[in-house]
């Protein structure tokens, strides 16, 4: 089994990557760390406690991270997530799982370097986790076997700025420091491809466990309406489960080797993904950017995933 370190700030789309992850089968989940991002890193980490305990697998240790992005002050997204990050779903509900002690980046290192070459790290979520794990130890990069992170677009528009997708917009100088250190595999799952991973209420009437659909119908109502709002479509992005199906089958989506940079320092450019898809730098690449993705054969196993006993 793959071993994973899933890094979230969950929200809601985050917990949907959870339960694919964990349902799978397919992965093995050593670790769940938090960040800041949709919701405060308290949020974020209590829902990931109510996903594992609706999932009943206490045995998946989560533990807290940073608690704000690098150097910027936190931005968090309730309008989309809802006050508490999931949609108002399990709300009153005290889970019987809690954060294990330690720091998610030193536990990131220590997993990596315990397991050399075997771990696959998942960030659906502000790259800050990782960037501080790189700060702390640069040769983390030799001993990861891929880095999959949810984050970004090349071609199409952002969604919190013209330019920025959510994720690279709240800790864009987290997220350059991950794209220069060097990787021997970082994959960019990002808006080019999730906006096409959608989610329907017809998928979600296809969900046979009562408690799983009307956890994924309450939860992802108030995304829907957002999205439709916004895109016109009636529907739920799942832009994090992909992150996360790419780690289960890689053929999901076709890839290409490119050089992309960050923006960090621009009046309205901030968190911009720039690839360089001509090749016009002539500087080596440093991650696969997802182009295309098979959405119909995600979805499937998306639902597949959910409906395992
Ligand atoms: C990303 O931003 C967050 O709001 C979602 O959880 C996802 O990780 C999409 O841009
Ligand atoms: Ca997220």
């Amino acid at each position: 089994m793959k071993k994973v370190i899933l890094d979230v700030d969950t929200g809601i789309d985050d917990a949907l990557g959870i339960l694919l992850a964990t349902k799978s089968g397919q992965l093995d989940v050593t670790a769940i760390t938090t960040v800041c991002g949709n919701v405060s890193l308290k949020q974020a980490t209590l829902n990931t406690c109510k996903i594992l305990d609706l999932l009943d697998r206490p045995d998946i240790p989560v533990y807290r991270g940073a608690d704000a992005p690098l150097i910027r002050k936190g931005l968090h997204e309730h309008r989309i997530h809802g006050e508490d990050g999931i949609g108002g779903a399990l709300s009153g509900v005290v889970p019987a799982i809690s954060a294990s002690e330690g720091f998610a980046p030193d536990i990131i290192i220590d997993t990596v370097m315990a397991h050399p070459g075997e771990l696959t790290l998942v960030c659906t979520g502000p790259l800050t986790n990782l960037a501080l794990a790189l700060l702390k130890c640069p040769e983390l990069t030799q001993y990861v076997n891929e880095v999959i992170f949810m984050g970004g677009v090349i071609y199409g528009c952002g969604n919190i700025t013209p330019v920025a997708e959510y994720n690279m917009y709240a800790d864009p100088e987290a997220a350059r420091i991950v794209f220069h250190a060097g990787f021997g595999r970082l994959v960019q799952v990002g808006l080019d491809v999730t906006r096409k991973a959608l989610l329907t209420t017809d998928h979600i009437a296809r969900l046979t466990d009562p408690a799983i659909r009307s956890y994924v119908a309450e939860s992802t109502a108030i995304y829907t309406k957002r999205y439709e709002e916004r895109n016109g479509v009636k529907a739920c992005a799942l832009h994090d489960p992909l992150a996360v199906g790419v780690a289960l089958n890689s053929r999901l989506v076709e890839t290409s080797l490119m050089y992309v940079d960050v923006e960090t320092s621009s009046r309205i450019c901030d968190g911009q993904t720039v690839g360089d898809v001509q090749n016009r730098l002539n500087h080596s690449p440093n991650m696969n950017v997802c182009e295309q993705v098979e959405s119909e054969a995600f979805l499937e196993l998306f639902i597949q995933v959910l409906n395992k006993e």
